[in-house]
């Protein structure tokens, strides 16, 4: 069980006794209603005003993900003292706390962001995921690529929020969201994010059945998170056994998500798109010649 810890996030002090529940922010998400899942919950219990996360644009930002706020830099304010125990997301825990049989089976997690200053205005909807990184969660310090492009947040800052759903091989299927005040710094372009779509199911999943990539199933472009196995508000609805995931099998690219913007498809259809079309036109074409 892992959250992002930094003074930004909603719930940064919550601990199992302040809900009714134990909520604290690495604790999973599933079967929840909208109330409990959106935000973690977390809603009333906001940083401070001044505390944001930065985003470089076109560099890489350092988040740190961990099971304890004792494994991390803001042990200070852990219930537990520090733990700290170097790139370990887990001091003293295997690998099956964070739902990984190994390196090889980890699944992705993802960094998404809204141009709105005012948490309560955010829908769903709103995010687009700008970052990825496929190789999550295996280290506590775990870098996110920020594309170039991104343009500056309002005056008041931006939310942002990080997404895991891992891999079904080492326990129950669950997603994760804690959501934090970001910013992003260094912009050199004020080209604004395209409007989110839904992300669809469109990588290869041998394990599925399914041994080759469908990339005409693929949502290109900016795409929302992966809201998945909730009581309301999902966006996906994949098979307990068949977790949707942060990496090539819904077309989520290691790294900056560089084809997010409004400009990104001037054609409304990206060259991969338009490139499958093409050779299914020639073939069809072909076929045409063959039979007369
Ligand atoms: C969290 O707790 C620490 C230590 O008690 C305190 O200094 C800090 O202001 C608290 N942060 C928030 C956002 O409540
Ligand atoms: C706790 O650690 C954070 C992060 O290093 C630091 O910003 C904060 O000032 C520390 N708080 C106290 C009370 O020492
Ligand atoms: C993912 O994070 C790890 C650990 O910080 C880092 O080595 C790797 O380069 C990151 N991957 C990407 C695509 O940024
Ligand atoms: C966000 O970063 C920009 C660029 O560094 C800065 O001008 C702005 O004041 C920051 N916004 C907030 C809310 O800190
Ligand atoms: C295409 O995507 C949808 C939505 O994710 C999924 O249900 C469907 O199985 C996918 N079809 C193929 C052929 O991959």
């Amino acid at each position: 069980h892992i959250a992002f810890w930094h003074n930004s996030m909603y719930g940064f002090n919550v601990t199992e006794q302040t809900f009714p529940y134990d909520n604290r922010p690495v604790v999973p998400l599933q079967y929840m209603t909208f109330q409990e899942w959106w935000f973690h919950n977390h809603l009333d219990y906001p940083p401070h005003p001044g505390d944001f996360f930065d985003f470089p644009a076109g560099k890489a930002a350092t988040a740190e993900l961990a099971c304890n706020k004792g494994a991390t830099t803001w042990f200070n304010s852990s219930e537990g003292g520090n733990i700290q125990n170097g790139n370990d997301p887990c001091p003293g825990s295997p690998p099956s706390e964070y739902h990984t049989t190994g390196i090889d089976d980890v699944k992705g997690c993802a960094m998404a962001i809204a141009y709105e200053s005012d948490v309560r205005k955010i829908k769903p909807e709103d995010f687009t995921v700008f970052s990825v990184n496929q190789t999550c969660v295996w280290y506590r310090f775990t870098d996110f690529q920020v594309p170039e492009r991104m343009p500056p947040c309002p005056p008041g800052g931006c939310h942002c929020a990080w997404f895991w759903i891992h891999s079904p091989d080492s326990g129950g299927e669950q997603i994760y969201m804690n959501g934090f005040q970001c910013n992003i710094t260094g912009s050199t372009s004020h080209v604004p994010l395209a409007k989110p779509k839904v992300a669809r199911r469109c990588g290869a999943d041998p394990d599925h059945g399914k041994p080759d990539a469908v990339p005409g199933n693929c949502t290109y472009g900016a795409k929302q998170p992966l809201y998945w196995l909730q009581k309301e508000g999902n966006n996906e609805f994949d098979d307990y056994i068949a977790p949707p995931f942060y990496n090539d099998l819904y077309n989520f690219k290691d790294g900056a998500q560089n084809d997010i913007f409004v400009d990104s498809y001037p054609d409304g259809i990206p060259l991969e798109q338009k490139l499958i079309s093409e050779e299914d036109l020639n073939s069809a074409v072909d076929h045409h010649h063959h039979h007369h």
